[in-house]
């Protein structure tokens, strides 16, 4: 699929819109400028934390991937989207060989509302997972939770939310330890014998289950409703190790959490920031946050490519759809389903328009595989493995109809190692219940 070519007949329309594009094509000299800036933000990152740089860098404690030995019965929890899932997991010699997996909605009011109910719910939820399946006798279930937003840690059970992002804006949170949070709550609605021995990241979660399958698996990458990728680091990289924390010295590596989706929140990245992404960002949830995720992410791309559509409609004097000045009118689906020729032809039904946003859809989707190759291109040049495996998963990459070919085309331009993506699918959830096993090995209890 070609996305950058605009097909319509009148050249100089053709030229004109091509040209009021520009903005957001990402050539040569502004990729290699993203590596630089990106891999200098890192290194600040790994010293300074946010003090430092717009990249987090945040230590998740994991200094070891499942070994074989990993025996029992786990819990995990997923949160970060509309869904919440409660899951069991059965491990033997370190392989899953049982998966019970429970879907809870979380409702708006729950995302928007008061912290302290959001944390009920998810504890009655556990509630009502572990009394279906009669597992309230049981001593002691080790649990790890997957928290999707950006935390600080001080140990592996440890994790202050930083920031809500995404759809999440819940007051009374920021700052407190979700996993204190949890615990109140586990004791609120009477569940005794859950033991929360680790909160990690939903990339975090898909590294170590794409470990579980692959042993080469060291980076772990979502592209859904927000974004962001871990990787392992060599420990004497990590200056900040944590906050009143020293490292140990048998600790040779770690998983870190960069939380790319806040790159470029100091203007390091301004270079690529249109004027179209200022508008989306002054109309989201949370704006002055998540510059990276907002260029891309299933939660922004649809309406991402509506503001482009409609602006430039309005520079070349055309009709703009009625439907299409409605905010929200254009979800990421819809951005596949243009890319295959199939959406929204009822909203667009002139053939020189669709052709516009069709290409509009292309090029905000190139520029998305570029700026996700380029921070995957740099874990891998800076890990220097013979052959990696990125985990990964996510709607948008999914869905999308060649993201993941593109994204691995400009990756393979980017770096002379070796590497594989590979849909893990659940592997956020999967994960928490295979580091809580970790944990438990390592003797986090
Ligand atoms: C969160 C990250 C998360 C990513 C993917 C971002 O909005 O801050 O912690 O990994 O979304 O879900």
């Amino acid at each position: 699929m070609d996305l950058l070519n605009l097909c319509i007949k009148d050249e100089v329309l053709k030229a004109q819109v091509v040209h009021i594009l520009s903005p957001l094509v990402i050539d040569k000299e502004k990729c290699g400028k993203l590596l630089d800036v990106f891999e200098s933000e890192l290194d600040k990152g790994l010293e300074y934390g946010l003090a430092g740089s717009s990249l987090q860098m945040e230590n998740t404690f994991i200094p070891e991937l499942l070994d074989g030995s990993e025996q029992g019965r786990y819990l995990a929890l997923d949160l970060g989207g509309t869904n919440f899932r409660v899951i069991l997991l059965e491990l033997e010699n370190g392989k899953i060989i049982n998966e019970t997996i429970e879907y809870y909605s979380v409702a708006e009011s729950l995302r928007l509302g008061p912290g302290v109910n959001l944390f009920n719910f998810l504890a009655e939820s556990i509630k009502d997972f572990i009394d279906k399946r009669d597992l309230a006798s049981i001593k002691r279930m080790p649990l790890g939770f997957t928290f999707s937003f950006p935390m600080t840690q001080t140990a592996l059970d440890v994790g202050h939310l930083v920031n809500w992002t995404k759809s999440f804006n819940c007051p009374g949170v920021i700052g407190e330890d979700v996993v204190a949070m949890l615990n109140v709550a586990l004791d609120r609605v009477g569940v005794k014998n859950v033991a929360v021995v680790a909160i990690l990241n939903d990339t975090t979660g898909t590294l170590v289950a794409g470990a579980h399958d692959s042993p080469d698996c060291a980076i772990g990458l979502i592209l859904g409703t927000g974004t962001n990728a871990s990787y392992i680091e060599k420990a004497d990289r990590v200056i900040r190790w944590g906050e009143g924390t020293t490292r140990e010295d048998n600790v040779e590596q770690v998983v870190m959490d960069p939380e790319t989706g806040a790159f470029g929140d100091n203007g390091c990245i301004d270079f690529v920031k249109t004027e179209w992404d200022r508008q989306l960002d002054l109309g989201s949830l949370l704006p002055g946050s998540f510059t990276f995720e907002k260029y891309f992410a299933g939660k922004y791309l649809g309406e991402l490519a509506r503001i482009v559509f409609t602006s430039v409609m309005e520079q070349i004097r055309q009709r703009i759809p009625e439907s299409l000045l409605v905010i929200g009118s254009l979800t990421t689906k819809d951005v596949s389903d243009i890319l295959e020729s199939s959406g929204k032809q009822e909203m667009v039904s002139d053939e020189t328009s669709y052709a516009i946003l069709k290409h509009i859809c292309g090029i905000l989707s190139e520029r998305a595989a570029i700026l996700v190759a380029f921070t995957i291109a740099t874990f891998l040049n800076r890990m220097s493995r013979a052959h990696t495996v990125i985990a990964v998963t996510g709607s948008l990459y999914k869905l999308h109809p060649c993201l993941a070919s593109r994204l691995e085309e400009h990756t393979r331009r980017l770096t002379k190692y070796n590497f594989t993506f590979q849909l893990c699918d659940d592997g956020s959830g999967k994960g928490a219940g295979l580091v809580a096993a970790i944990a438990q090995r390592l003797g986090n209890l």
